[in-house]
């Protein structure tokens, strides 16, 4: 009896010990825990919020222009074929979301189908699209095939070759995916605000006959969100932090990179492969002859721009994509990041080399459609500047061409057939990627000086500071054509014009359609 009594005082006494011990632990763990880095959450929360597009109107904006000649081929006309061999369907609805960036980010988003980047289209060479755009959003919505020849009904520019989407429509874009290539998608209503807010995507279109084999193909959009306060996160695809991908030791892998977004100064990211040497074998989709190994090199990406990296799987370590921020763009950071393998992103990271990657003089020269020896029907010069100013009504710092700001700029004047250059004259202290829609440039000169590797194809160019360009290329494909600076500040502010050919269009820009395109 005795014996069994203190048998239980000394279980009790146990159980009371025991109680002690966890109910001191969760104090501790939990004053501690704030201090601990954890995988999921970071002690930092915070939240974007997004404003939603304004209607511009008043004075300087405005209220109907039509961007067509008088007379000419009816826009309406210049438009894919009905049917093909190959049609893939595919149907986007822009819709807001709310995105987890991961490290306790999350933004508000429109997105296409929940997502951004929106789903990435893998069609093939030759193949006829058929995209159906549903508009769920209070705001109208384009879709612009950013790169890609498309015939001008399918452009997807507000009030130029449509009427923005209105919500609650739908609009079915049809095109031939012409080019093989990495390409990406975007609206091109309020182009600065829509883009920036998520609705954006990538569409690849693989060769009919495939040049380079790859075991991995793995896309990554390099996207900057914009936070309430001017804060940014800069994100690969949805994630703040490190995305995995499987690779295996001995396979090639190829990677293709977009920029889909802007950073604040208009400086170009700067990226990098650590692990394993690499090739660039295709700069805007376009391939490049005879690419070198490079190893740790800086690849400079503006705005729209894309890389396709080919490297192959070590036995040993990962592989990472990494890159700076706009604010320093000495370092390379370790997250957001992309690794490939087995793995983390290595402690220490390379520094970054003030020699940048040069596409002017990387791969080996070859035969080329069109070179600087080649006769030319039309040059223009286009210089590009910023100045105090106003833009559709709208005060602040102005982005001029040829020292005009949209809709005020010149036109430029086609005929189907004409060989024409460009003289992009940069006499401005930022960067401006330059764009043509519908037409591929061919890369004459950089500051004067001919290429010395593989001739380069692109659709956006980023001129330096005070550097110039030369490119050409071929009228033909009729429409009326968006020429303009990919930062969405500056399109917005200003620096667009409009390459026409003799082509109508029963579309307007203004305060009456509410058509406005950056
Ligand atoms: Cu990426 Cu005018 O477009
Ligand atoms: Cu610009």
């Amino acid at each position: 009896m005795k014996n069994s009594l203190s048998q239980k005082q000394a279980a009790r006494r146990i159980l009371v010990i025991i109680i002690f011990c966890l109910v001191g632990l969760f104090v501790v763990y939990s004053y501690v825990s704030d201090f601990l880095p954890s995988a999921g959450a970071s002690p930092q929360k915070k939240t974007y919020s997004l404003p939603a597009p304004t209607p511009l109107a008043g004075q300087g904006v405005p209220s109907a222009l039509n961007m067509g000649m008088s007379a000419g081929v009816p826009i309406n006309s210049l438009q894919a074929p009905q049917t093909a061999v190959h049609v893939r369907q595919f149907a986007l609805t822009a819709q807001p979301a709310r995105l987890d960036l991961g490290a306790g980010i999350s933004t508000a988003a429109w997105t296409f189908n929940g997502t951004a980047p929106g789903p990435t289209l893998h069609v093939k060479q030759g193949d006829l699209l058929a995209v159906t755009l549903v508009n769920h959003l209070s705001f109208g919505v384009t879709i612009h095939w950013h790169g890609v020849s498309v015939a001008n009904l399918a452009d997807g520019v507000a009030g130029v070759t449509q009427d923005a989407v209105k919500p609650n429509q739908s609009y079915t874009y049809r095109f031939i995916a012409k080019d093989p290539g990495t390409y990406w998608y975007h609206s091109h209503q309020f182009s600065d605000v829509e883009t920036n807010g998520g609705l954006y995507g990538m569409l690849i279109v693989d060769p009919a006959l495939s040049t380079y084999h790859a075991d991995v193909d793995y896309s990554v959009a390099l996207h900057e969100w914009g936070g309430d306060n001017g804060q940014t996160t800069l994100v690969m695809n949805t994630s703040a932090g490190t995305l995995n991908q499987a690779a295996r030791p001995g396979q090639w892998v190829r990677l293709r990179v977009v920029e889909t977004s802007n950073t604040a100064s208009g400086a170009p990211h700067l990226l990098t492969l650590v692990g394993a040497p690499f090739q660039v074998v295709a700069l805007d989709g376009h391939d490049l002859h005879g690419p070198q190994w490079l190893r740790e090199t800086s690849l400079p990406i503006g705005t729209a721009q894309r890389y396709d990296l080919l490297f192959r799987m070590p036995n040993h370590n990962p592989v990472a994509l990494v890159t700076t921020e706009d604010n320093d763009p000495h370092h390379y950071l370790h997250v957001p990041a992309l690794v490939f393998g087995q793995g983390a992103v290595p402690a220490t990271l390379p520094v970054v080399s003030p020699h940048w990657f040069d596409l002017t003089a990387y791969g080996q020269p070859t035969q080329d459609v069109i070179t600087p020896q080649s006769h030319f029907d039309a040059a223009y010069s286009i210089t590009l500047n910023n100045q105090q100013g106003t833009s559709l009504g709208r005060m602040g710092m102005a982005f001029t061409l040829n020292g005009k700001v949209f809709p005020d700029t010149a036109m430029i004047m086609l005929k189907e057939g004409q060989l024409v250059t460009f003289h992009f004259d940069n006499q401005s202290g930022l960067y401006h990627p330059m764009h043509l829609h519908g037409h591929i440039f061919t890369v004459l000169a950089h500051n004067g000086q001919p290429l010395t590797g593989s001739p380069v194809h692109l659709d956006t160019v980023l001129v330096p500071p005070h550097d110039s360009y030369d490119v050409a290329f071929y009228a033909n494909n009729p429409g009326i054509w968006m020429l303009h600076c990919h930062n969405f500040l500056h399109a917005n502010r200003g620096m667009d014009m409009m390459v026409m050919y003799d082509v109508t269009t029963p579309y307007t820009v203004g305060s009456t359609s509410g058509n406005f395109p950056d």
